[in-house]
């Protein structure tokens, strides 16, 4: 008998999106028929991008990509994979200093639920050095971060830091 296969999802902040998670979603759909970005609903006031922006900015990007779901999450992400009947965590791994913590948060998933499994997944070798932090940090100083981010993402985040510096005057 086959077995059925396992609803993916792969959670994240995604404050935005940028190309390393791109390439982590495209590799997980070629494993997985189904994959559910679930963006964490965070309450943080650093976050540059409300839940609701950054689910349109992703679903916009795989509208056309019926196994590929959007959609928020707010609390443990064991009991989104619950709502969701997922049982695969999908994590990209980008270098040994993400370990630690990945492998913390795999553990701790585990012991919240059994049945839940962690699948690291590793980008692109030029994506490695790639963190949303980063991208921001660089758009907020004025920096070109074409290709690192989808272009949708790119003209919001100038669009964001443009209004930061220049306010509309009167
Ligand atoms: O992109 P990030 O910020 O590294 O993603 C972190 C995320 C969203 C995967 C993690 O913070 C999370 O799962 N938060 C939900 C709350 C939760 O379940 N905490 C216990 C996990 S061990």
């Amino acid at each position: 008998m086959q077995r059925p296969s396992p609803l993916a999802v792969y959670p994240g902040s995604f404050d935005p999106i940028h190309m390393g998670h791109v390439d982590i979603i495209d590799r997980a759909a070629q494993i997985f028929p189904h994959v559910i970005v679930g963006i964490l609903e965070n309450t943080s006031k650093d976050a540059l991008f409300t839940p609701a922006e950054r689910l349109d900015m992703i679903s916009q990007l795989y509208a056309g990509r019926p196994e590929i779901e959007v959609r928020c999450f707010s609390g443990l992400l064991v009991r989104f994979l619950t709502e969701v009947n997922a049982t695969i965590i999908i994590r990209g791994m980008r270098a040994v200093s993400d370990f630690e913590y990945e492998f913390q948060m795999a553990l701790m998933n585990r012991r919240l639920s059994p049945s839940a499994e962690t699948v690291f997944l590793t980008p692109k070798e030029e994506y490695t050095y790639l963190s949303s932090r980063l991208v921001k940090e660089v758009v907020a100083l004025g920096g070109d971060v074409s290709g690192l981010v989808p272009e949708p993402v790119r003209a919001h985040l100038e669009a964001r830091y443009r209004k930061a510096t220049h306010p509309p005057t009167r």
